[in-house]
């Protein structure tokens, strides 16, 4: 699914040198690197803070820890995205509720949200799944209505662009609170653990970075609760080195997606992401959606001829063993659960040879050929 041996190769001079010096400069936790990245990708992101932390799920964990909200307190997400998203809710004693999804971009569906809003919601926490943005103007006019916080879960869509009220803005930064991963499948990853939230509220900002750090503004002064939550300062000197290079990977993403769409476009059976513009795709995954039940043959067949494919997700959320407490009384989401039968992802990442897509674009072909 992912070649991140190339990525390293491609950039290995700058990431050998950056590793090199903080090995010598002999600051392994914070410190320079730490504090330069999170300037430089607030600059790139036109957010006035980023806080860097360990992981993702800590990223959510934080923006949340930082909202006040009670234990018992309802925040909507949507039911078709990686665990974490629903983890970091249900962990803090709070009660994730699942809207359903739009069948088309895969992404919550507002129109469920607002279904789900009671007196106890406080918070909708959009994905922006696959590297596609999810509907937030229609969103954030709900939170305003209902006075609701909104918290991005950006981490498959670092770099994406969203068109609000006719200005491009960066996913993450459009709601309260973004939170992203740096994960080493992400747009942008390092070559271990990391995450970051960011935000244009300053105290909010304050409350991140203490939660971040035992809830300290000095050392050895503890205000609140907190977590140890950092960026490692290697893993800050790696993505200082790759941030400049987003742009071009998600260019390259949106290439390879053009490519298939291109190839695929005409099977029956076969359903290539509809999408509202290239621009807002960075395509962190390239899912399509098989009709006809035939989704785990044509895996099985790839499979064979040595193609990976995966199936994010199959198990939608509000399914999952594990949040069966929060559905006492609710439906399951019906176009997340039929989602989850019938999509597959497809490799795709920077540097991915164009006879590989052609490999696997031609086999997909002579399976349709040969299932008709
Ligand atoms: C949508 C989404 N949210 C949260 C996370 C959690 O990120 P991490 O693995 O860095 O904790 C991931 C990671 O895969 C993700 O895809």
């Amino acid at each position: 699914m992912n070649d991140l041996h190339l990525q390293y190769l491609k950039l290995k001079i700058g990431i050998d040198a950056a590793v090199l010096d903080v090995l010598k400069g002999g600051q392994y936790i914070n410190g320079t690197e730490v504090n330069q990245f999170s300037e430089e990708l607030a600059d790139y992101l036109n957010v006035r803070h980023v806080i860097p932390c360990a992981n993702g799920t800590d990223a959510i964990q934080l923006a949340l820890m930082a909202l006040n909200l009670k234990p018992g307190d309802e925040v909507i997400t949507t039911a078709f995205s990686f665990f974490a998203t629903a983890e970091a809710i249900a962990i803090l004693g709070l009660i994730p509720v699942f809207a359903d999804i739009d069948p088309i971009s895969f992404n919550i569906d507002p129109k469920s949200v607002e279904s789900l809003i009671t007196s106890k919601t406080r918070c909708i926490l959009p994905v922006h799944l696959f590297g596609q943005a999810a509907s937030m103007p229609e969103l954030v006019n709900l939170a305003n209505k209902h006075q609701l916080f909104i918290v991005e879960d950006v981490a498959q869509s670092l770099g994406t662009n969203a068109l609000i009220e006719n200005t491009e803005k960066k996913l993450g930064t459009i709601g309260h609170i973004g939170c992203t991963s740096f994960f080493p499948t992400k747009n942008l990853g390092c070559f271990g653990d990391g995450g970051a939230v960011m935000t244009n509220d300053s105290e909010l900002a304050i409350k991140i970075k203490m939660l971040a750090v035992h809830g300290s503004k000095q050392p050895y002064r503890h205000e609140i609760i907190g977590l140890n939550s950092r960026l490692d300062t290697i893993q800050a000197a790696i993505l200082r080195v790759k941030l400049p290079y987003l742009n071009g990977f998600i260019i390259e993403r949106q290439k390879i997606a053009e490519a298939y769409i291109k190839e695929l476009n005409s099977i029956d059976d076969f359903i290539v992401p509809e999408i509202s513009g290239i621009a807002n795709h960075s395509f962190n995954q390239f899912t399509i959606r098989i009709k006809n039940g035939l989704r785990d043959e044509l895996k099985d067949y790839l499979s064979q001829k040595g193609i990976s494919s995966k199936v994010y997700y199959p198990v939608p959320l509000d399914q999952q063993v594990a949040m069966q407490e929060f559905m006492k009384g609710r439906a399951i989401c019906s176009e997340a659960d039929k989602t989850s039968k019938e999509v597959l992802s497809l490799p795709i990442y920077p540097g991915l040879p164009n006879e590989n897509i052609q490999h696997i674009v031609h086999t997909i072909q002579t399976y349709f050929k040969a299932s008709i």
